[in-house]
C-alpha cells in the first residue's frame, strides 16, 4: 500500500495526524507531486465508514470541505487522499476570532440540501435515538468538534464528513452546543451564540429541550460503559447543557 501512495505523490514524507479517533491511519503525506492528507482503513467497519466519507466528501462541494484527491483499494486496504489543509484546529473559546469563521460556515451549511444521490445517515441511524423533529433534508455534518475544524490561511476548513446526515437544519447547532461548552462557554453563552445562526430558530424550545435531554442521556449511558476521556467529557458537556435547559424559564 505504501509504495502505491509513494508512486502517486512522488516519494513520501509521512506525518501522522494529532487528533481523531476513528481512522486506522490518518496522516499528511508529502511528495514531489503533491501534499495530501491520507486516510486508510482495513477492518470492515473502518472501510465502510471511509467509503461513506468518500461518497459524502465528493457530494459536498462547498469551499470549506477539502476535495477528494484520489482513492484506491489494495490488499484489503481502502486508501483515500484529501486536499491537505494546513493550520491549527479552531479555537471555540468565548471571544475567539475562529467563531466568526465558524458562524459563516454554519450559516451556509444550514441552507444546503443534502444531495439526493447519497444514501445519507438518517438522524436515528446517526444518533441512536429518534424524534420526528430531527427529520429533514438539510446537509448536517453532525461532528463540528474543534479537531474537525482547521483554520488555514485560505479560511476555515471542515474535515471528517464521515457522519454527515440528512436531517433538520437545527440539528447542526444543537450538536455544536456541547463543544462550545467544552471550549469554555457557559450553556447560556453557548445558546446566545447559537441563536444567531438562522437554523437554531427553525425548531421550538420544546424540541431543543427534548434533544438536549436525550443526547445527555445517551452520553451518560456511554460513560457508564466506556473509560475514554472524550466520552466522559461529552457526557459532562451534554449533561450541563441539558441541566441548563431543564431549569430555564418556559418562554425560551
Ligand atoms: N484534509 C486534511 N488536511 C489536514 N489535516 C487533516 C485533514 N483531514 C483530517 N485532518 C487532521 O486529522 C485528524 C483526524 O482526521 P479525521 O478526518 O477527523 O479522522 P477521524 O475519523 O479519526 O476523526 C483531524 O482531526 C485533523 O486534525
Ligand atoms: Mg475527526
Amino acid at each position: 500500500m505504501t509504495n502505491v501512495i509513494a508512486e502517486r505523490v512522488g516519494g513520501t514524507d509521512v506525518t501522522p495526524a494529532s487528533g481523531g479517533d476513528h481512522a486506522e491511519i490518518a496522516a499528511r503525506v508529502t511528495g514531489i507531486h503533491e501534499t495530501v492528507f491520507v486516510k486508510a482503513a482495513s477492518s470492515d467497519l473502518a472501510v465502510r465508514s471511509l467509503r461513506y466519507e468518500l461518497q459524502a466528501s465528493r457530494a459536498v462541494t462547498v469551499p470549506y470541505s477539502p476535495a477528494v484527491a484520489w482513492d484506491f483499494e489494495t490488499d484489503g486496504w481502502l486508501v483515500a487522499a484529501f486536499e491537505y489543509c494546513p493550520g491549527p484546529h479552531a479555537d471555540l473559546s468565548p471571544g475567539s476570532p475562529d467563531l466568526g469563521l465558524l458562524r459563516a460556515a454554519l450559516n451556509h451549511l444550514g441552507e444546503l440540501q443534502a444531495p439526493g444521490h447519497v444514501p445519507w445517515f438518517s438522524p436515528v441511524a446517526r444518533l441512536g435515538f429518534t424524534d420526528p423533529a430531527m427529520d429533514g433534508d438539510t446537509l448536517v455534518h453532525t461532528d463540528l468538534n474543534p479537531a474537525n475544524l482547521i483554520v488555514t490561511p485560505a479560511g476555515l476548513r471542515i474535515v471528517d464528513w464521515a457522519y454527515t446526515t440528512r436531517a433538520a437544519a437545527w440539528l447542526e447547532p444543537a450538536l455544536l452546543a456541547p463543544w462550545l461548552i467544552g471550549s469554555g462557554h457557559t450553556p447560556e453563552q453557548a445558546e446566545i451564540w447559537l441563536a444567531q445562526t438562522p437554523a437554531w430558530s427553525t425548531t421550538t424550545p420544546e424540541v431543543l429541550d427534548r434533544f438536549a435531554s436525550a443526547n445527555a442521556a445517551k452520553w451518560a449511558a456511554k460513560a457508564q460503559q466506556l473509560t475514554a476521556a472524550w466520552v466522559h467529557d461529552l457526557a459532562a458537556w451534554t449533561g450541563r447543557w441539558a441541566a441548563h435547559r431543564s431549569t430555564k424559564p418556559a418562554s425560551r
